[in-house]
């Protein structure tokens, strides 16, 4: 088992490559930024995308067993009490009276105090620690034009209970019966006391979550079902084995809701993290809700009448795409040339193909150039370049993850031909220009 994640990346390496090529921008930037916030930049957005796609493809597309759904983000105040958040969803904070900070009580050992930043809080004479405390993690907000008691209401913290309250909507209207799952992706928003590392811990972030509703006798199976499920999916969209492992919570860590929940953690250059969560929620949840609404909220059939269990794989998509980066971020000497490269799986990379005329000013190569590359964004995500010296429109490619690139020269005038490059083992070969999208597509599908 790896202790140091391997290879070229560190965070700040990638957090500079996000923002110097447009995948994520502080947020609120020109006012001096709002802590833990991000902007996604074109690129971000491309990617943040393909991975969503991808988490549809598996979960919803690819299955006869999951069915979708987009809850909304504000619901009643009423569900979070049920749910057991009002009182439940805390973290133990301790203020420091020396440096007026606060810090995650449970957390200490990875903070740094206010004065000695090479010491922990605690550490040294000088801090005074008060005793931990309960801090709610929802964000509280007002519905209409009353700001009381009565109209206030949270910003989701997790999408979760959104499908929860829809069990008896979607039970209902689709042809869906246990076993069977509801997938959603979408906002949540907690008000996190120790943020950082980039991407890592934000109070905004887009979740992927899915229900899995079981007969509760199979609920261990299906448990170990859907890690092995998540797991392999993180591992054929790129990242490496010995960077992933999947590891159980002790008693004292499971949620409040759950009675068994394993990590899919992953190495970030900052150590083993939570990367995704796959919970036994057992029948925690409906039973809150049945009671909290007063709806039976049971699974009805020919001859059996239950409560279903309840299996949840949850991510959030900025910690998944942060594993991808920190996986996929690569430096190298080419030539003499410092190179910096993103080898993202294909699938998830923001372009997949660029066309690029070796001359930009020779009206016959872009005469071939450009129908090529209208053809190709028809299809796939293209980008047409022409400006620059070749090697270093390759490297621009390169530092966005382009897997391929398309370079139409004398010789595509000749006899119709383009060079195709390969990203990481660079390889050029020749291929027709006509069959060119055929086989990047080919390539995506496989
Ligand atoms: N519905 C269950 C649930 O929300 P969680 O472990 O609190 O469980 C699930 O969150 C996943 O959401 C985590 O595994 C992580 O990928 C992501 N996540 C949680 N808090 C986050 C934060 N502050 N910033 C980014 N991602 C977060």
């Amino acid at each position: 088992m790896l202790e140091q994640f391997e290879g070229a990346a560190t965070i700040e390496k990638v957090a500079s490559l996000c923002r110097r090529r447009a995948f994520v921008f502080p947020s609120s930037d020109i006012y001096g930024g709002l802590g833990s916030s991000f902007d996604f930049g074109h690129y971000g957005v491309l990617l943040n995308d393909n991975v969503k796609a991808e988490w549809r493809r598996a979960l919803i597309q690819e299955r006869e067993d999951v069915v979708g759904l987009d809850s909304a983000i504000i619901l009643n105040p009423q569900v979070w009490v049920a749910s057991g958040h009002v009182v439940n969803f805390s973290d133990p904070l301790v203020d420091c009276r020396t440096c007026k900070l606060r810090f995650r009580a449970d957390k200490l050992e990875d903070s740094a105090c206010g004065k000695r930043p090479s010491k922990r809080p605690g550490e040294t004479d000088q801090c005074d620690l008060t005793e931990p405390r309960q801090f709610n993690l929802m964000f509280e907000t007002h519905v209409g034009a009353l700001q009381d008691s009565s109209s206030a209401a949270y910003l989701r913290p997790e999408t979760a209970q959104g499908i929860f309250i829809n069990f008896k909507n979607v039970t209902s209207s689709m042809r869906v019966k246990p076993p069977f799952g509801i997938a959603q992706i979408g906002k949540s928003f907690r008000n996190e006391i120790t943020p950082g590392n980039f991407l890592f811990r934000l109070r905004e972030f887009e979740q992927m979550e899915m229900e899995f509703f079981v007969p509760p006798a199979d609920a261990a199976e299906w448990h170990e079902y859907w890690i092995e499920q998540r797991l392999q999916w993180h591992l054929r969209l790129g990242l490496r084995e010995s960077h992933v492992r999947v590891r159980a919570h002790e008693g004292a860590e499971l949620s409040h809701y759950s009675t068994a929940t394993s990590d899919i953690e992953y190495l970030y250059p900052i150590g083993w993290q939570e990367l995704e969560g796959v919970a036994n929620r057992g029948d925690y949840d409906l039973r809150q809700h049945a009671e909290g609404s007063g709806t039976k909220l049971e699974w009805v059939g020919q001859e059996e009448r239950y409560v279903p269990h309840v299996i949840e794989p949850a991510i959030s998509v900025v910690r998944s795409v942060l594993a991808f980066l920190c996986d996929a971020y690569d430096e190298e000497i080419v030539e003499d040339r410092p190179r910096t490269v993103l080898r993202l799986h294909p699938r998830i990379a923001p372009v997949k193909v660029a066309v690029l005329p070796l001359i930009g000013r020779d009206a016959a190569m872009v005469e071939k150039a450009r129908p090529l590359y209208e053809d190709l964004r028809r299809s796939m995500s293209a980008e047409y370049d022409d400006a620059a010296a070749i090697g270093k429109r390759y490297r621009r490619q390169d530092e966005i993850g382009t897997p391929w690139a398309l370079t139409i020269d004398q010789q595509t005038l000749e006899d119709g031909t383009v060079t195709l490059r390969d990203r990481d083992s660079l390889a050029q070969e020749r291929i027709p220009i006509d069959g060119a999208k055929a086989l990047l597509l080919d390539r995506l599908s496989a």
